[in-house]
């Protein structure tokens, strides 16, 4: 079997708000068709990390490559069309549907501007609400429409914070099908922050655990979620 290559790397990663440091030396690794999922409790600095990948937040220190390529300082927009999309699980409110994802087309690297059909597939509800106001869907509709504005740009690595938040368990099982189909069918990789442990048994291939903006534990997906005792740190920040 060929080797999974590496789509993102980060090296000795040091980042925070002004003079407080939150992440301090973070070194990670995906691969392609691999998710990665990063737990840790309340405040240990998950969506920072996640926000400095994406270019939301400048690093002290350290370097983040993307298929080989250095990126640490290119801003969002410009990560954004090499293929990094991020669903912030917001969308514009005051916008109809059908505007929120031409927003996400205007960040594709694709020529063509019209949103991929797939979409609707993945989302069917979407597609009966183009003209309705983002703000008007219900939280869960809200949720697929912020994941699906990440999607029409054609992304290779999808960068999620916690995707499962506020969506019926049912939902979630039917996003953690739908991530599994875009990571076999569309080669697309995976790096969340997720605290649902329903959501990460289903999808997570490996995990890193976040306590004090520091990696206190990293493995595969199955050792790590054997690991009560370490689990129980991990959600308690103890
Ligand atoms: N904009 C900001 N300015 C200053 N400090 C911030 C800012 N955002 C987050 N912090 C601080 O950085 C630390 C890490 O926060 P972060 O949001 O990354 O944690 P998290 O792991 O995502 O938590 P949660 O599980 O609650 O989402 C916290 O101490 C937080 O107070
Ligand atoms: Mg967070």
């Amino acid at each position: 079997m060929r080797k999974l290559s590496e789509v993102l790397k980060v090296e000795n990663l040091d980042a925070g708000y002004g003079a407080l440091k939150v992440l301090s030396d973070i070194n990670l690794v995906i691969k392609e068709r691999q998710a990665v999922v990063i737990i840790g409790s309340n405040g240990s600095g998950k969506t920072t990390l996640l926000h400095t990948i994406t270019g939301l937040i400048r690093p002290y220190r350290g370097r983040i490559i993307y298929k080989g390529e250095e990126i640490t300082h290119l801003p969002p927009h410009k990560k954004a069309t090499k293929g990094i999309a991020f669903s912030r699980g917001t969308v514009f409110d005051s916008l109809t549907v059908s505007e929120n994802l031409d927003i996400g087309t205007y960040l594709s690297r694709n020529v063509k501007k019209t949103t991929p059909t797939n979409v609707f597939e993945l989302f069917p509800v979407l597609r009966s609400r183009l003209n309705q106001k983002a703000g008007s869907l219900s939280g869960g509709e809200r949720v697929m429409l912020s994941i699906a504005k990440a999607l029409v740009s054609n992304p290779d690595l999808l960068i999620l914070d916690e995707p499962s938040a506020g969506l019926m368990p049912k939902v979630t099982l039917t996003l953690i099908d739908l991530f599994e189909k875009l990571k076999n069918e569309q080669k697309l990789s995976f790096l969340m922050a997720e605290q649902n442990v329903r959501m990460i048994k289903g999808f997570a291939d490996y995990i890193y655990v976040l306590s004090h903006g520091r990696t206190v534990y990293s493995g595969g997906a199955q050792e790590i979620l054997a690991d009560e005792q370490m689990l129980r740190k991990a959600y308690l920040g103890i």
